[in-house]
């Protein structure tokens, strides 16, 4: 494959840029009265507006045309036909095929798996799944980690406008025990279900919380039979069987399904029990339209093509190092955690498919907090900082109260309109002034439902994807998290044996020194 930066198109977009770069954003619209209709696109009812971008009709042409250079068109039939994209894994990539709604497409394991949760989901909201004691449950702590806690922990949070009373929902990851220690003061051993969700069922900090958590129901219970209280959600049946959960009890998913893209799988089992099964479905139901949009629309009408490239246009030309998720809205508060990793634990990559090092940037660094918030603590750099930072706000149309939400929709689009602006008076104060031309977009939602969520999600699963093609970049392994892991049980040997001499550098050991002193 050509090296990217080698591209005639490439080549073409440097010399693009070195003409557009002094243009100004606010210009672009005096020009051109059309500019908000050409450069938004709508999906259903949601409103993709990137007319508040650094860019002209030349430079999406431009930008298709890397895509079409890179071969996308075929690299999505690819992903969706399920040819092995995560090379480095030899591995299949097909979260898709988890909201195919198509019945003759739909595979036969993901059709029991999704019967398995209907039918558990019932029992658990209709109160007949009972604990030891008889009693129903009430109390859910989902323990995972990464991927296994993200999509639920953030759904469960947007979604909650649809969530049974009945039930309360607790989501354990990292391991300070003192998050445990304050569940336990919240929870009723005898009401409790708990998810161990963990694809590989290897992953440290997620045994480590479940093991704690089974001893505290055995203790509590005085029974070591927990089979009613301990289910498992994991790719690895196996594991999750010597763990001691029954083997009826643990929900599969696959080797295909990424860990940050399994939101669609069992792993969204918290979120089918809040809002029922049905609303999981229409939650699935909205990725499957931004699957049909993004495998049929025209790089030019497709949403997340376009949301794609005009992050490498950013990243890539501009230097832009950060992008910003600012959600508008207190029910997408999460949505910023749930898409650092999305993003950057896939395109924070080195090397090409192929192994060779890569000589530009790859991902941006994912930052944000719920709008208002930023505003009030981060927005200053943005504003007046020295480094490019692009941003996507996220508006959500309807929500129960008019006063706050106009000025909360008002706020958004001041900011977006101060980034683009800046400061045009003349003879104003140096501090004062803001060079604006900063690049952002708005998605509008007209609500947000099971079906609008699975839609934004949607968009950015596809729009990290394109990324990767063009970057040319697996965007689906994960290798730099692994050598931290490895590290960590020579760090433990070396804490509890100190006279073990443990080869580690000085600063680990004195560290070591300093906590036993203190612990
Ligand atoms: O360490 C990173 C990672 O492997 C993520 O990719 C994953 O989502 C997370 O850990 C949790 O992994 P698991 O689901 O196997 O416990």
């Amino acid at each position: 494959m050509t090296k990217l930066t080698q591209l005639t198109t490439w080549k073409a977009l440097e010399k693009h840029y070195q003409q557009i770069k002094e243009e100004h954003i606010q210009d672009l619209f005096q020009k051109d009265s059309e500019r908000f209709k050409d450069f938004s696109l709508q999906l259903d009812d949601l409103l993709f507006d990137f007319s508040k971008n650094l860019v002209t009709q030349e430079t999406m042409k431009l930008l298709f045309q890397l895509a079409e250079d890179r071969e996308l068109t075929e690299k999505i039939k690819q992903l969706f036909a399920g040819e092995k994209l995560n090379n480095t894994e030899n591995r299949a990539v097909l979260h898709t095929a988890l909201r195919q709604t198509q019945k003759e497409n739909i595979l036969p394991e993901v059709q029991a798996t999704k019967e398995k949760m209907k039918n558990f989901v019932e029992k658990v909201r209709q109160q007949k799944w009972l604990g030891v004691t008889g009693k129903a449950i009430r109390d859910i702590v989902n323990i995972g980690i990464g991927g296994s806690d993200l999509g639920p922990r953030m759904a469960t949070h947007a979604l909650s406008a649809y969530a049974t009373h009945e039930l309360n929902y607790y989501f354990i990851s990292d391991i300070d025990k003192s998050e445990l220690e304050s569940l336990f003061q919240k929870i009723d051993p005898e009401r409790t279900l708990v998810i161990v969700s963990s694809k590989t069922f290897t992953t440290t900090e997620t045994l480590l919380n479940a093991s704690t958590l089974k001893s505290w129901l055995t203790k509590k219970l005085k029974t070591d039979q927990l089979t009613q209280h301990m289910i498992a959600v994991t790719a690895n049946h196996e594991r999750a069987k010597q763990f001691g959960v029954a083997s009826e009890n643990i929900f599969p998913f696959w080797e295909w399904v990424g860990g940050r893209y399994s939101v669609w799988s069992a792993i969204g089992l918290p979120i089918a029990l809040m809002i029922g099964m049905e609303h999981f479905n229409d939650f699935l139901k909205g990725a499957f339209s931004v699957d049909q949009h993004f495998q049929t629309k025209p790089f030019s009408e497709n949403i997340p093509v376009i949301m794609a490239l005009l992050g490498v246009w950013q990243i890539n030309f501009f230097g832009t190092h950060a992008h910003a998720i600012l959600p508008y809205s207190f029910q997408l508060k999460y949505f910023r955690d749930y898409i650092q990793q999305l993003d950057m634990e896939s395109n924070g990559k080195s090397v090409t498919r192929s192994g060779e090092s890569v000589d530009y940037a790859t991902g941006p660094i994912i930052i944000g907090e719920q709008g208002c918030d930023s505003q009030h603590s981060f927005f200053q750099l943005l504003h007046q900082g020295q480094q490019m930072i692009s941003a996507d706000f996220i508006l959500v149309a309807k929500n129960q109260d008019k006063t706050h939400q106009d000025v909360l929709i008002a706020s958004a689009l001041s900011q977006a309109k101060a980034f683009m602006q800046g400061t045009t008076a003349n003879n104003i104060d140096a501090h004062k002034i803001l060079i604006g031309n900063k690049s952002s977009n708005v998605i509008f939602l007209a609500e947000l439902t099971p079906y609008s969520l699975g839609q934004l999600i949607a968009l950015y699963e596809h729009k990290i994807f394109v990324q990767g093609i063009i970057w040319d970049i697996n965007s689906f392994d994960q290798w730099g998290v692994e050598l931290g892991k490895q590290i960590l049980p020579k760090v433990l040997e070396a804490m509890h044996h100190p006279d073990k001499n443990v080869q580690l550098d000085a600063s680990t050991l004195g560290l070591l020194d300093y906590y036993r002193g203190h612990e």
